[in-house]
Parts: C-alpha cells; sequence; structure tokens
C-alpha cells in the first residue's frame, strides 16, 4: 500500500571532497605553527629566564654571543621559515594555486585558439562571399546546368553514373551538341573519352594536369565561363562540387528527374523554388530501355 520512500543519501562530488582535503590539510598545518609558536615563546622565555636569574649560558659563546642568544636566533629562523611555509608557500604555490595557474594559461590559450578560429571562419566566408559576387558578375545569361538526379539528389557513387536511361543521353546528347561543356576534373575522368562535337572545359587545381588534345584545362569556374564567353548557351554538366558552385551564376537547369531514392556519394544541391521557376515538364515511364521512371524539367531563375 504505501510506496517504499527512497532515503537520499547525500552525496560529495569529486570537486567538494577536494576542498574538504585541502581545508583539512590547512587547518593541521596551523596548528602545528601554532604549537611551533607557543614552545618557541615558552622556549626563549625559559632560556632567558634563566640567563637573567642565575647567569645561565654567560660563559659559552658563539659567534660572539651567548650560546643560547644564537639558539634562539636560529630558532627563529626556523620559525619564520614554519610560518612562510604554511602562509606563503601553500597559500601561493600549493597544489591549488598550481591547478589555478594551469587553468587560468589553459583558458587564455583556448580565448586565442577560439579567436583564431572566429578570425579563420570570418576570412573563409569573405572568400567565399567573393567567389560567388565574382561570379554573379558573370556577364553570361544563359548558362544551364544539365543534370540527371534521382528524388533524393543522387547523381553519382563511385564516380560513376548511377543509372543508365539512353532517353536522357539522347536527350544530353541533342541539347550539348556543339556547345562548350565545363566539368569538374573527376566527370572528365568518368568518361572513357571526351564526347565529340563539344568543347570540353575541365576544371582543377592540379596545375599540370594532362588532357588530350583539344580540351582545354582551367582552374576555376569564372576561368571557364570566360573561355566559353562566345558561346550562347554553355553547359556545365557535373559534377556534385561544380553543381554546387554554378547554382549560384547558372541562368537555366535542364534537369532529368529519376524517380526512385538511390544510394549515393554525390548529390546535386537542392532547388530552391525561391529562385528557380519549373517552366517545363514531361514525365516518361518505365519501358524496356528504361528501369526506371523521369521526368525532364527545366528551370528558369526568378532571381
Ligand atoms: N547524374 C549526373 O547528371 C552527373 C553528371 C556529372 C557527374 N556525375 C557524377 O558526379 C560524380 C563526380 O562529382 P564530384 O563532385 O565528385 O567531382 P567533380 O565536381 O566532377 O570534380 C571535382 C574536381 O573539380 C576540381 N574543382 C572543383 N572545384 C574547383 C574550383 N573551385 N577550382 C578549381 N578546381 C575545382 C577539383 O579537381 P582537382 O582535384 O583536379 O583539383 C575537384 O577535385 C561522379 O560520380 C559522376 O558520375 C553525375
Amino acid at each position: 500500500m504505501f510506496s517504499k520512500k527512497k532515503t537520499e543519501q547525500p552525496t560529495i562530488d569529486k570537486e567538494q571532497l577536494e576542498l574538504i582535503q585541502n581545508a583539512q590539510k590547512r587547518v593541521a598545518q596551523k596548528r602545528r605553527l601554532y604549537i611551533h609558536f607557543v614552545i618557541f615563546l615558552i622556549g626563549t622565555l625559559f632560556l632567558i629566564s634563566l640567563n637573567l636569574i642565575i647567569g645561565f649560558g654567560s660563559n659559552v659563546k658563539v659567534f660572539e654571543k651567548d650560546w643560547f642568544v644564537s639558539v634562539t636566533l636560529l630558532w627563529l629562523c626556523i620559525f619564520i621559515y614554519h610560518l612562510s611555509q604554511v602562509y606563503v608557500a601553500h597559500k601561493f604555490m600549493g597544489k591549488s594555486w598550481e591547478q589555478k595557474q594551469i587553468n587560468k594559461l589553459v583558458a587564455k590559450q583556448e580565448a586565442r585558439i577560439e579567436k583564431l578560429k572566429h578570425k579563420f571562419e570570418k576570412e573563409e566566408t569573405h572568400i567565399a562571399q567573393s567567389n560567388v559576387y565574382n561570379l554573379k558578375t558573370t556577364n553570361h545569361k544563359n548558362i544551364t546546368i544539365i543534370v540527371a538526379a534521382s528524388e533524393n539528389n543522387a547523381i553519382g557513387k563511385n564516380n560513376d553514373l548511377i543509372w543508365h536511361l539512353s532517353h536522357d543521353l539522347k536527350r544530353f546528347k541533342t541539347l550539348t551538341n556543339n556547345h562548350h561543356i565545363i566539368m569538374g576534373r573527376k566527370t572528365f575522368e568518368s568518361f572513357p573519352k571526351p564526347l565529340p562535337n563539344r568543347t570540353h572545359i575541365v576544371i582543377s587545381r592540379q596545375e599540370d594536369y594532362k588532357v588530350p588534345k583539344g580540351v582545354i584545362v582551367v582552374s576555376s569556374l569564372q576561368k571557364a565561363i570566360a573561355v566559353a564567353k562566345h558561346d550562347a548557351q554553355p553547359f556545365i554538366i557535373g559534377g556534385g562540387e561544380i553543381y554546387k558552385q554554378a547554382m549560384h551564376i547558372a541562368n537555366k537547369i535542364e534537369l532529368t528527374r529519376v524517380h526512385g531514392h538511390f544510394e549515393a556519394d554525390t548529390f546535386f544541391p537542392e532547388i530552391d523554388p525561391s529562385i528557380w521557376k519549373e517552366t517545363a515538364n514531361t514525365f516518361h515511364k518505365k519501358d524496356e530501355k528504361h528501369k526506371y521512371e523521369f521526368s525532364f524539367i527545366t528551370y528558369k531563375r526568378l532571381l
């Protein structure tokens, strides 16, 4: 009927225990010092009295002084040393003082690291923003992204495509024929050989990246757009890294939406409906040549 009430045990955490132990140690130190002081006081008074009353020790000299005066002075030095041990050394240089100093230094270092991190992040954002700004200022008004992405935006795995849809390949061929196709180095390497009737522009940070004759290598997306400036419609053909950067400058997206969810290691960025407007959409069923349903969708930039 009655539930047993759990008796709550008072708990002492590690920090509290350390404080208690430290306090006990300090009390013991002070007690020893106090006893030392009393013995010293009684001892010296006793010696002085003996000397004054019966002339004790006056006949033996140490450093030209009565021996008990020298002993008292030496004792005083020992007492002062003891006093300083308790009130100076242990107070300022004890374990807890050491720990406090370490904590202070660590906190200082952490604050410095945090400051540097903040500065680095700010610079990184600034560089990223200036890159986007540079890209936005490209004059080209008809940069088109062409991509095939699944419902979960998967576009590739192990540097290869995930599906084979012949209708999609045909569309790619028709749209990009006689145009510049801009791609990342990894996408270029996923081709067995360059595609006919297209000018390939490969983006790479490698200074001595070797490509077959006719293929152009540039070190940034801006440079790729500059090379294709006389093309009425240059195409950005992937992969994931380049699409991500190109989303800021493209005016059009030719998307093949493959209806399904796929495992992948490379993805297309989310298409923001406040930036992109769907202007065409054609659905294709599965058939013997197409293992998956898909839709050709065109988006145009609003902003
Ligand atoms: N479904 C589709 O429509 C489609 C289309 C194309 C590709 N894909 C797939 O996408 C995958 C490849 O994409 P990914 O993201 O791994 O690679 P990627 O974008 O094709 O290439 C990445 C490379 O491009 C270079 N790069 C990127 N940004 C750069 C910049 N700002 N400046 C200079 N160089 C830059 C770097 O080359 P370096 O390392 O040489 O410096 C980087 O390693 C593959 O699986 C492929 O099959 C799918």
